[in-house]
């Protein structure tokens, strides 16, 4: 067992510039060379660590010695990775979370996320895409994440909670700010946007409070006000959860999901002929070029000893679900992007009791935008050489800074 890190024991850094344009040669070497690989954060001071085998990221995710409450550790250990304290009011939501308050918390809403509920959306996703589709189809050539990928998402997600859509263009300078990991010590940026977004919340619950509508968030004020459901900060910190986890991600489904598709040309001609594929196709880009790069951390509470290797207390443990959706052990030819793959038990969605709530919701948006899109557009392509186009530093989130594309 080893407790510490020895001179020779493999590093990996994943905010190089090699990373940033090939990830997953790194994967495939830590995937070789280590079973829980310590990487180097941006600041190389906090300890990290990355599983990066499908079979071992199923291990951690069920693995109920690590803990997603950040308040169960010392306040030293909590300063290591949470730097800005002023968000209180936002961050008491079930993905950090730890049964039984995870439970509770994820009961509550999981019925508004079904497949069957989220299938009456279907109509309203159909009408904002052709909207953006009507906008997008004056021009010839447009940045497809700013035209299309961005608005549908937020627009459903906002228009769920009641949020104001009008909203949006602030939501992604936040958003934005809050997923880019700080470069540098200064942290100001990120604590500034913090308590911005935390001051939109409490002023938007406070409206709802005093004049419910018919949106998930009064529905949510009825079950706090019945009791001892749901408390005032676990409600701004649901609300702000499910706005965030609602569109970030998604953005990046539709956008990674167009880029693979104009890569393999002959898949996309696949899926024009016969849009029914488009079930399995975005199950393929989930696997293939899935937006979450890794989940979120998990804690060990004290050392913890996980594949052989000691993870000391306080520190946090993740796994890459890029990775993990290409281990050969799991997908033969994993770097095939393959429309029509069977089986493909990807973990995009993230595996065991924090399984994405909005798994159904992104899957049916992904369908609908992309089949949309391709109709609509039928010479759809890049308007840049593909290998110029940039991607996201950052661990959580897989996506390209931008997608110009001619039609
Ligand atoms: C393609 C789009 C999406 C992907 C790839 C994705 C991925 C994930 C992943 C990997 C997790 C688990 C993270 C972890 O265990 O650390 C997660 C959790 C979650 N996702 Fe998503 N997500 C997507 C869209 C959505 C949407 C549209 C919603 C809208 C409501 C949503 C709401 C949530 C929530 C509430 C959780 C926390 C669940 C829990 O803690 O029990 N996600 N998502």
């Amino acid at each position: 067992m080893e407790t510490h890190l020895r001179p020779s024991e493999p590093r990996f850094d994943l905010w190089s510039p090699e990373a940033r344009v090939d990830p997953l040669s790194i994967y495939a070497r830590m995937r070789k060379e280590a079973s829980v690989a310590r990487v180097l954060s941006p600041t190389q001071r906090v300890p990290m660590w990355v599983v990066s085998r499908y079979k071992d990221t199923l291990e951690l995710l069920k693995d109920t010695r690590f803990t997603k409450d950040r308040y169960r550790l010392t306040d030293e250990q909590r300063h290591l990775y949470f730097r800005v304290d002023e968000i209180g009011h936002i961050d008491k939501h079930m993905l950090n979370s730890d049964p039984p308050v995870h439970t509770r918390l994820r009961s509550l809403v999981a019925q508004a996320f079904t497949a069957r509920r989220v299938e009456s959306l279907r109509p309203r996703i159909i009408a904002i895409a052709q909207r953006l589709l009507d906008e997008l189809q004056r021009r010839e050539s447009v940045e497809l994440l700013q035209a299309f990928a961005f608005p549908l998402p937020i627009t459903v997600i906002a228009e769920l909670l009641g949020v104001p859509t009008e909203d949006q263009d602030r939501f992604r300078e936040w958003t934005t700010t809050l997923m880019s990991p700080p470069r540098s010590d200064n942290l100001e940026p990120i604590r500034k946007t913090a308590v911005q977004l935390q001051q939109y919340f409490q002023g938007f619950l406070a409206r709802r409070r005093a004049e419910p509508r018919d949106d998930l968030t009064s529905a949510l004020l009825a079950a706090e006000e019945q009791g001892d459901r749901l408390t005032p900060v676990e409600l701004t910190s649901m609300v702000f959860l499910l706005m965030l986890a609602g569109h970030e991600t998604t953005v990046n489904l539709i956008v990674n999901g167009v880029w693979a598709l104009l890569r393999h040309p002959e898949q996309l001609e696949r899926l024009r002929a016969n849009p029914s594929l488009i079930e399995s196709a975005v199950e393929e880009m989930l696997r293939y070029c899935g937006p979450v790069k890794h989940t979120t951390g998990r804690f060990a509470v004290q050392d913890t000893e996980f594949l052989g290797q000691v993870i000391p207390a306080g520190q946090m443990i993740m796994a890459s679900l890029l990775s993990a959706n290409h281990d050969p052990e799991q997908f033969p030819e994993p770097q095939r992007f393959d429309i029509t793959r069977a089986p493909n038990r990807h973990l995009a969605f993230g595996s065991s009791i924090h399984f994405c709530l909005g798994a159904p919701l992104a899957r049916l948006e992904a369908m609908l935008a992309i089949n949309l899109l391709l109709e609509r557009l039928p010479r759809l392509r890049f308007a840049v050489d593909p290998s110029a186009l940039q991607w996201r530093t950052g661990l959580l989130i897989h996506g390209l800074e931008q997608l110009p594309v001619s039609f």
